[in-house]
């Protein structure tokens, strides 16, 4: 089941929507123990990168396709530093619909890319950064027939808050924290939205990397985030905090978690790198949202260097490595 037939009395869907699915949603929970117990916490991890695509874009990617196609779209467009693109090319390719997607050039990730290529998008290498190609984008959305697929597309958020109702559901109450990645706050609105709508008292802690521009997490490589006067209210309104994080800090969560066998890409730790710096309230429970497979970002372990080994196929030479 998708998320738009598991929540459609709390999605703007109706009977001219179409059923649209990958089969996006119902994303393990699963508890991470060595880790938990280094920061005091019973800490799980929700696993999003487990989504169609691979990421968490898909909860929402999916109800903002079905309402373009609802709206008589011929064409969806996006700026995107990978993810978002490579959801919008499956959605529309499913749909029936064209995929226009722009990525900053030379700054994307070579799965993501070869995912949107895949589905047969139209993918646009923009000679310039993520906040450009998102202002290029928007422009290009006023073109009759095509319909902004990024998160200030509010039927994106709407979808997105889906992963609050599930994971409510998979721990029998509210957690007292969620940690999750900042990097245009589409995903932080939309946590905050359902978190809102469940009547859940849970504090969301994002973590937002130091050097946006730069950060080797190339999937929150995001100048100016989108949806930062949003993010403003809920820091004022207590209902968040942003932690500011160093790239090392995000690789040695990323890395932790690999070693406690979650793959997820280097962004997706944000949000465990920012519990460990914050700190957390003993015995609380907390999760973080891993947002995309470690998959996506293979080259990122380049960065461990760990050098390959040659061998020779025999008992002895292997022995003689390993010892
Ligand atoms: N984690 C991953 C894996 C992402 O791809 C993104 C955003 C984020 C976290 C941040 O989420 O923007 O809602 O705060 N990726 C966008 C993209 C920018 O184009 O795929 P946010």
């Amino acid at each position: 089941m998708g998320v738009i037939e598991a929540h459609r009395e709390r999605l703007p869907v109706g009977a001219e929507t179409p059923e649209l699915s990958l089969g996006e949603g119902g994303t393990p929970l699963v508890a991470v123990p060595n880790l938990g117990d280094q920061l005091g916490v019973e800490l799980h991890v929700k696993l999003e990168g487990l989504n169609p695509t691979g990421s968490f874009k898909d909860r929402g990617m999916v109800v903002a396709v079905a309402k373009a196609v609802e709206a008589g779209a011929r064409a969806v467009v996006c700026a995107s530093t990978g993810n978002t693109a490579a959801s919008a090319a499956a959605y529309a390719a499913r749909a029936g619909l064209q995929a226009v997607v722009l990525t900053p050039v030379g700054a994307v990730a070579t799965a993501k890319r070869a995912q949107s290529v895949a589905a047969g998008a139209r993918l646009l290498d923009v000679a310039g950064s993520f906040d450009e190609a998102l202002r290029a984008c928007r422009a290009l959305a006023e073109q009759d027939g095509f319909v902004l697929v990024n998160s200030l597309n509010p039927h994106r958020v709407e979808g997105q808050k889906t992963a609050v109702f599930e994971l409510l559901d998979q721990l029998g109450r509210a957690p007292d924290v969620i940690a999750l990645p900042y990097g245009g706050g589409g995903n932080l609105c939309a946590f905050a939205k359902g978190l809102a709508e469940a009547g859940a008292p849970t504090l969301l802690v994002a973590g937002e990397a130091a050097a946006r521009p730069t950060t080797f997490a190339s999937a929150i490589r995001i100048a100016e985030p989108a949806h930062e006067q949003e993010v403003q209210a809920l820091v004022a309104a207590g209902r968040a905090e942003i932690v500011t994080l160093a790239d090392d800090e995000l690789q040695r969560a990323w890395a932790d978690l690999a070693r406690e066998g979650v793959f997820c890409e280097p962004a997706s730790a944000a949000g465990l790198a920012a519990l460990r710096r914050r700190g957390v309230e003993p015995g609380s429970l907390a999760v973080c949202i891993l947002t995309g497979h470690g998959l996506k970002d293979a080259a990122a372990v380049d960065r461990l260097q760990v050098e390959p080994t040659v061998v020779e196929p025999s008992l002895e030479a292997i022995l003689e490595v390993l010892a």
